[in-house]
């Protein structure tokens, strides 16, 4: 191992010796729309598959893609020697799709702006995974002895429901003593975190179809029930809309709360309520209090409402009673709770108070509880501080990320996150962005961490 190549100035030499080529790089898997929650979009799925295969086997790798009962997983390779660790990065090359009519460019065309990269995919999580791999390049030159591999999910956006099974099936090549997952937010920038946990997610749909047709409200109005309004009534017993609080008794029975250490991570993590707003473009709170902002977003559950679907949504006022109407709504969760027991309250309570109300249940996602001490945690916080000069807090994600609890339970190993995103790149916003201050660190960061990590005993 040639250690004058791992020191910081070497590797912000490296990062930069390598920024075309990231770039490019970059730009060829964003402009790749792999949405997966659009099924037209199965062929650009294949294309991104092929396109990250031949992306680690151009950089003296090996790469497979893996079929299973849904999309495709890549796995890269570098070093293959049983006498060394092993430890997998993994990341998803899925994006959300892009319609939201504030894009000033198009989402699928890759542009630069100064150190600022913009297009969907580029920060959740192309970028991420691109900056990881360099990293790692940074690391074989270098001589690091370990075996490093790259685990790249094409379903994570659509809550990974064929990733368990994958897996299991090619676990014989799955074999690795840590996994690090580079899929996360900082608090914001210059202030890296880590996070011991994430939320989890349970989405349902609820419609009501009262008529044939559009009906004139003034022929039947009054006597004819409106699909809508009931709706809106349903969700109104459901929740709070101001405050947010879940109206359901047993709601929050399961609910953990974070102890007083957690806490403490959380109130020296340097979250301001000023920079989450601005980062997030968000004009008003439910609460403007730091730690009750943090309690909400990393430790409570949520019941929220995505889409109201139904009734005349064009230009001026149609007078109708609407036919039918639907409500798309999910509930994040967080330890201890258990997503299912939790949606058959919520049917009950809607079945008992609502009969004809049809109650839809969407995929599921468990929390997540991860880990904050022993010698992967500590490689984590020494990379962040290594490559960017700055403590990492131990936080939460209000966020889910499915494959995580999968891995650690069909992998046999723990889960620990090396994040690189900013609320201020947009994670599904329009105008999505990562850049090169993120990535530069990223690659030293990560090169950083296989260092530490090849000196484990296994
Ligand atoms: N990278 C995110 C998870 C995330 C979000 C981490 C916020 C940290 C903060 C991931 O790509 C994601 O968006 N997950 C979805 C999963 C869902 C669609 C099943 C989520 O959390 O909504
Ligand atoms: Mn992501
Ligand atoms: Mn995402």
């Amino acid at each position: 191992m040639n250690e004058s190549l791992l020191t910081r100035e070497a590797l912000k030499a490296f990062a930069e010796k390598h920024r075309a080529a990231f770039e490019a790089e970059l730009k060829t898997l964003v402009e790749i729309p792999s949405i997966s929650a659009d099924p037209s979009k199965k062929n650009e799925i294949q294309l991104c598959a092929q396109a990250a295969a031949e992306l680690f086997h151009r950089y003296g790798g090996r790469a497979e893609v893996l079929e299973t009962e849904g999309n495709p997983l890549i796995v890269g390779r570098f070093g293959d020697d049983p006498a060394l660790p092993t430890v997998t990065v993994y990341n998803h090359m899925d994006v959300q799709p892009a319609n939201e009519p504030e894009w000033v460019s198009d989402p699928f065309v890759f542009t630069t702006d100064g150190d600022s990269y913009k297009g969907r995919g580029s920060t959740d999580d192309k970028g991420p995974a691109i900056t990881a791999l360099f990293g790692a390049l940074a690391a074989r030159e270098a001589g690091v002895p370990i075996n490093i591999k790259f685990l790249w999910e094409l379903e994570e956006e659509i809550g990974s429901p064929n990733f368990a099974k994958g897996i299991a099936t090619h676990k014989a090549k799955l074999g690795t003593d840590a996994i690090v997952v580079s899929d996360t937010v900082w608090i914001t920038r210059g202030k890296p975190s880590t996070p011991a946990g994430l939320r989890g997610l349970k989405g349902f749909r609820l419609t009501l179809e009262t008529a044939d047709h559009d009906l004139h409200s003034g022929v039947v109005g009054g006597a004819a029930r409106n699909p809508l309004s009931e709706l809106i009534k349903v969700v109104a017993e459901m929740v709070d809309g101001e405050t947010g609080q879940v109206k359901i008794p047993g709601f929050y029975d399961e609910v953990v709360p974070p102890g007083a250490e957690e806490l403490e991570n959380w109130r020296t993590s340097g979250f301001t309520v000023e920079t989450f707003k601005k980062d997030h473009m968000i004009f008003g709170m439910r609460t403007e209090e730091p730690l009750e902002v943090l309690k909400r977003v990393w430790g409570m559950p949520t019941m929220e409402v995505h889409g109201l679907v139904g009734g005349y949504t064009g230009p001026g006022l149609k007078a109708a009673v609407p036919p039918r109407a639907e409500v798309k709504m999910s509930c994040r969760l967080v330890p201890d709770m258990d997503g299912d027991r939790t949606i058959a309250l919520v049917q009950k309570f809607v079945n008992a108070r609502f009969p004809d109300v049809v109650f839809h249940v969407e995929h599921g996602l468990a929390p997540f509880k991860g880990h904050t001490t022993g010698r992967y945690a500590e490689a984590i916080k020494d990379a962040y501080r290594f490559a960017f000069g700055a403590p990492c807090a131990f936080t939460r994600e209000g966020g889910s990320i499915g494959a995580v609890k999968t891995m650690e339970e069909v992998l046999g190993c723990e889960v620990y996150f090396l994040g690189l995103s900013l609320p201020s790149h947009g994670y599904h916003a329009p105008n999505e962005n990562y850049d090169w201050e993120q990535a530069g660190g990223g690659i030293a960061a990560f090169a950083r961490y296989f260092q530490t990590v090849s000196g484990f005993s296994r």
